[in-house]
């Protein structure tokens, strides 16, 4: 038996530069939760490599390089990009799982390609399975491949999880293609959200939408059963724990630590993304400034932005807007020797990021939505000797597993700003209190057993069809 894990990004990019082809890690909690996957079975990975390639010798010598590593390379045109990626995924389902309803754009030729490319990746896919296979179809950019290939492949195990939040039946109603969506998630055996509240609103939409009786976390079709279940995923844990105390970390946390001298650090690590509350973050921070001018030249924050989906408008829009905010407060603020917001508009290196992650005495994570949040709990692991704080948004799925955070509503701005005095003001012990607390969850609920637990009820599920046929 093998794990096929299908997702519209591999856990690798391919960038070129100057002529020659190199291979990167891929950005997003997908990638990087998934991408550090240990397990016994065997693995292959198919998705999309990122980049747009038209050579054919070209293609021919980034797949054999993708094979080696198990990976499947599915090669995605222009037009492909900008219709199934950008519009559909990113124009249409992403504002609307987010709640984000007015930036829906929509257009007829969206949902062509979404079907068409959907279509693509079940045609490249099926070489790959066999009858005793595991298929783990990954996230909304493939909510009609599920069925997809239960058409080709009627007797494989097939599982979908959903990264982002699934939004309640009020906002999913609007989606024109509703129908046709459940239909295509239908065909997996074992549908999985990282919340409950999330599945809560994928069931009534069933029942609303396509009129199925459904059980508890059960949906029964006229010859199958599809289960429901919630699984919160988690990071690999040692990893990130046991990071700071690589040579190449503590080289870059020294020398950070001499830039900063005595400032207290706040920490922000988001992709360029209006769900990620980046410019209400912006905001509490400078009315932070504004109302306690005794932290003035003593606490700064790092925001790391890492580029993401700009050429869909709102995001460039949005990249727009953090530059002048950010701008603004530093231009008000700065004084000799101290920038109030330090901006990083790139991504980085998994070493530099940990050293950074490691230096933050408080975490600054504002999602106005966010299916999960793995930055809140990279951060926390990272956390040896001296604690960190972690400001956390209830609108990130994390909040309900990271209950000891200071937890703040990110749509008031005041509350950032009073929650950023508290932790700089929370006394050692209540930190290391709630820090050991949130560790011994993460510590638990890692990865590694969030993928163990959808595999193992996946395969308990094909036991239990094979008995009712
Ligand atoms: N990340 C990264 N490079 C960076 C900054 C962040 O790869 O320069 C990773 C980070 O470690 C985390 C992921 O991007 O694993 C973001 O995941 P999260 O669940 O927080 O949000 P998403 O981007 O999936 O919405
Ligand atoms: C979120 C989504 C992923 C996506 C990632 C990065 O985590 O749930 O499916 O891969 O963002 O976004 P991108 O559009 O660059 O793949």
């Amino acid at each position: 038996m093998k794990i096929i894990i299908i997702s519209n990004r591999l856990p690798v990019k391919i960038e070129k530069k100057n002529g020659a082809f190199r291979i990167k890690r891929s950005e997003g909690g997908l990638a990087t939760g998934l991408g550090s996957l240990e397990t016994k079975a065997e693995q292959y990975w198919i998705g999309w490599p990122g980049i747009h390639v038209e050579d054919e010798k070209e293609k021919a010598a980034i797949t054999k390089r993708l094979h080696k590593m198990n990976f499947h390379p599915v090669f995605l045109s222009p037009e492909q990009i900008e219709n199934y990626y950008e519009g559909y995924s990113n124009n249409v389902l992403w504002p609307l799982c987010h709640y984000f309803f007015s930036y829906i754009e929509y257009k007829a030729e969206y949902w062509k390609m979404y079907q068409q490319v959907n279509a693509l990746f079940c045609s490249e896919s099926l070489p790959f399975i066999e009858d005793d296979d595991i298929v783990w179809i990954q996230d909304y950019q493939l909510m009609l491949l599920p069925k997809m290939i239960r058409d080709e492949r009627a007797g494989v195990s097939i599982g979908y999880f959903h990264h982002i939040p699934f939004p309640s039946y009020e906002l999913f109603r609007v989606l024109p293609e509703r129908e046709e969506v459940l239909q295509g998630l239908l065909g997996a055996d074992l549908i999985g959200f990282h919340t409950h509240d999330y599945m809560r609103h994928f069931m009534s939409a069933i029942y609303r939408v396509l009129n199925l009786n459904s059980d508890l976390d059960e949906i029964n079709l006229q010859n199958r059963v599809v289960h429901i279940d919630a699984f919160p995923m988690g990071i690999n844990y040692e990893k990130y724990h046991q990071a700071p105390t690589l040579p190449a970390v503590e080289k870059k946390t020294n020398s950070l630590k001499r830039k900063l001298g005595n400032q207290t650090n706040i920490l922000s690590v988001d992709r360029l993304d209006y769900s990620k509350g980046i410019l209400h973050r912006v905001n509490g921070f400078a009315q932070f400034l504004e109302e306690h001018p005794e932290y003035h030249e003593k606490v700064s924050l790092a925001m790391i932005v890492v580029p993401s989906r700009d050429t869909v408008d709102r995001y460039a829009e949005l990249k727009t807007s953090i530059d002048q905010a950010i701008g603004s407060i530093n231009g008000r603020y700065s004084k000799p020797g101290w920038t109030p917001v330090h901006y990083f508009y790139r991504s980085f290196a998994f070493e530099e990021l940990i050293a950074l992650y490691h230096i933050a005495q408080i975490a600054l994570v504002t999602p106005l939505r966010d299916g999960m949040n793995l930055v809140a709990k990279e951060y926390l692991a990272t956390k040896r000797e001296e604690a960190g704080v972690l400001i956390l948004s209830e609108m990130a799925g994390a909040a309900i597993e990271l209950s000891d955070a200071i937890i703040i509503n990110p749509n008031d701005t005041e509350q950032i700003a009073t929650a950023i005095v508290q932790a700089l003001t929370m006394p050692e012990e209540e930190k290391r209190k709630r820090l050991d607390k949130m560790q011994t969850r993460i510590s638990t609920q890692t990865v590694k057993k969030w993928a163990n637990d959808f595999v193992t009820e996946l395969e308990e599920i094909k036991i239990l069809n094979k008995e009712i046929v």
